[in-house]
């Protein structure tokens, strides 16, 4: 298996040709393979990489002499941790990516990088003029995202989902997946029976017209306390909603009126934040709900409630899946054992992403283990419900107006429009940009704020929705490093030299990491790969955003520190260090790249 493991990594080099490097991946593959010769008769050893941020102790840090030497002692061997370290040292084979490795204080292995391997992977990022993605195996993903209810108000719930599902979406995308993006919209259920027999009384047009969508809200809440309270309407509710899952062309005609208004609605929210994603809501699934039903049954997973038929996962503390009401209709359970039976069968998905906020995770597993118990998700298969904390307003409350209701998405992307342009109007930019420049710096900037918000907290998190603090132009804002990023590209463009110069220069002048700041910015720039990976795992993009700004500090330290371009007192250019200004372009290239994944949009001016 030596010779399999060499084979892998010297695979993994060649593909590297195509790829960025997850220097990571290396190493670990590098310290599995000393450990194991160091110890063949330990099994399953630990390795443990880590990458530091204080260079004192090596870029990189292999940690796993401490642990070894302890599973040593449980086996009756005594070896102390430091002489354990020796011991692996001695055996990681030459690379052609560390420089040295020195064994340090209990045990520790401290790794240091080698310069040559990081300029010549810059000086390809800048020649090619893109980063490549890190090697990944290609699967088939489904990101089940933004998912609002027709005739209810797209909340900031669903915003939040919207945001978080866009980035995981344009993440997998850029890794090379086969991604779909599907809205999971609320679109079929008893609900719609209420609001059609409603809609009979009060909207007598509702087969040729669509109700307007500021009435359509008010037609689901005056719909729902009549069935509520009166038997009679309660009974021609359900009268509609059995024609309309059967098909009856009036009731889908008045159903498909009524989903047009609440769609065209939601897509103006989409367009303004550039988001794209394929409708595939719960009617979808109506033929699906009803062979899942057969077959659950026919596999005697169903079992009576009540009247109602209801599946266990057959784990502790969970509660089941409604499968069929004791009225005969199907629930948001039924929809979901459907959806991710079609989507492993039909659509062949590797992987299942799902966003909502935190209050569904219960679902969300229950799902998964029944799926499994149904024999519809194996062991290959990867589900993962991505979930959130709720929206919280400046006073720690609810996210609500001033009035209580709950806020407009279309109110609040106006809002942060206005909010912007006083900020870009405060520091006079509207004296400087031409009024084209100014409104594409304004939408950047007001969407890109509201985006980077959201992605910057841990997901998990309640999170404090609030204009002033996005819109700070310090800190780990999006304001503040879509400026970086405009102040780093205008850096070529003062000395006036264009991408395509760089991109020639790049093959021809090695990029200089002789200074300290130099090599600091580098090192932090070949991260990028672990980055994505480290996400890939985990689904945390707040990561993504700290190295975003970990980029743009180190940046200035080393813009500080290393002239790039030197003026004389006049201000006239009078020397132009070029290695340095293609270690701007290579920070460039990859600031941009992690805004795109977090869908922001760079602006030239602003
Ligand atoms: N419509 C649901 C809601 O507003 C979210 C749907 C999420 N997707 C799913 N497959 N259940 O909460």
């Amino acid at each position: 298996t030596v010779e399999a493991e060499r084979a892998k990594s010297e695979n993994k080099l060649k593909m590297s040709e195509n790829n960025a490097i997850s220097l990571y991946d290396i190493l670990f593959n590098l310290f599995k393979k000393a450990i194991s010769v160091a110890y063949p008769d330990v099994s399953d050893p630990p390795v443990i990489i880590i990458s530091n941020s204080n260079e004192r102790f090596g870029d990189y840090q292999c940690n796993s002499a401490m642990a070894l030497s302890k599973q040593l002692k449980s086996d009756g061997i005594t070896a102390k941790p430091r002489g354990v370290a020796e011991n692996i040292v001695s055996k990681v084979e030459g690379s052609n990516l560390i420089s040295k490795l020195e064994v340090a204080g209990a045990g520790f292995i401290n790794i240091y990088l080698k310069k040559e391997f990081a300029q010549k992977t810059l000086n390809t990022l800048v020649k090619n003029g893109k980063i490549l993605p890190p090697y990944i195996k290609k699967q088939k993903v489904i990101v089940d995202f933004s998912s609002p209810n027709i005739a209810k108000e797209m909340h900031v719930g669903h915003l939040r989902s919207t945001i978080i599902g866009d980035s995981i979406a344009r993440l997998l995308e850029f890794l090379g997946h086969d991604v779909l993006r599907i809205n999971h919209v609320g679109d079929w259920g008893t609900q719609f029976g209420m609001l059609i027999a409603h809609l009979q009384d009060r909207f007598p047009d509702y087969l040729s017209v669509s109700p307007p969508i500021a009435d359509l809200q008010s037609f689901y809440k005056e719909s729902k306390a009549r069935f509520d309270t009166d038997e009679e309407f309660k009974k021609r509710a359900y009268n509609c909603v059995v024609k309309l899952q059967t098909s009856n062309p009036d009731m889908i005609k008045a159903w498909q009126l009524i989903c047009d208004v609440s769609r065209k609605e939601f897509e103006k929210i989409y367009t303004r934040l550039d988001i794209k994603l394929i409708e595939r809501g719960e009617s979808f699934y109506q033929k699906h709900m009803e062979t899942i039903v057969k077959d659950l049954e026919a596999k005697g997973l169903l079992e009576e409630d009540e009247g109602r038929k209801v599946m266990f996962s057959k784990r502790d503390n969970e509660i089941p899946l409604t499968i069929v009401k004791s009225d005969g209709g199907f629930t948001y359970d039924t929809s979901d054992m459907a959806a991710i039976k079609q989507r492993v069968e039909e659509e062949k998905a590797d992987w299942v992403i799902y966003v909502t906020d935190a209050g569904q995770s219960m679902h969300f597993q229950v799902l998964k283990h029944c799926a499994e118990r149904a024999g519809i998700l194996k062991s290959c298969h990867r589900i993962d419900h991505v979930g959130f904390g709720v929206v919280l307003g400046n006073d720690k409350k609810k996210f609500k107006t001033r009035s209580g209701e709950t806020v407009k998405l279309s109110d609040l992307l106006d809002e942060g429009l206005k909010r912007t342009l006083e900020k870009l109007k405060e520091r006079e930019r509207d004296k400087v940009l031409t009024e084209e420049e100014l409104k594409i710096a304004q939408e950047s900037i007001a969407y890109g704020c509201i985006k980077y918000a959201d992605l910057s907290h841990n997901r998990n998190h309640e999170y404090i929705f609030s204009f002033d603090k996005m819109l700070e132009d310090k800190g780990n804002t999006a304001v503040y490093l879509l400026y970086a990023l405009t102040r780093i590209r205008s850096i070529a463009r003062t000395a006036n030299i264009s991408q395509e110069k760089l991109r020639e220069m790049a093959e021809n002048i090695p990029i200089s990491l002789e200074h300290e700041k130099e090599w600091k910015l580098a090192k932090v720039l070949i991260k990028f790969p672990d980055v994505l990976i480290k996400i890939t795992n985990d689904l945390y993009l707040h990561h993504l955003c700290e190295y975003c700004y970990e980029i743009s500090c180190v940046f200035t330290e080393f813009y500080n520190n290393c002239y790039c371009l030197e003026k004389n007192d006049l201000g006239e250019i009078v020397n132009v260090n070029m290695s340095r200004i293609l270690l701007t372009e290579a920070t460039a290239i990859i600031m941009e790249q992690c805004f795109s994944i977090l869908g922001l949009k760079s602006v030239a001016h602003m």
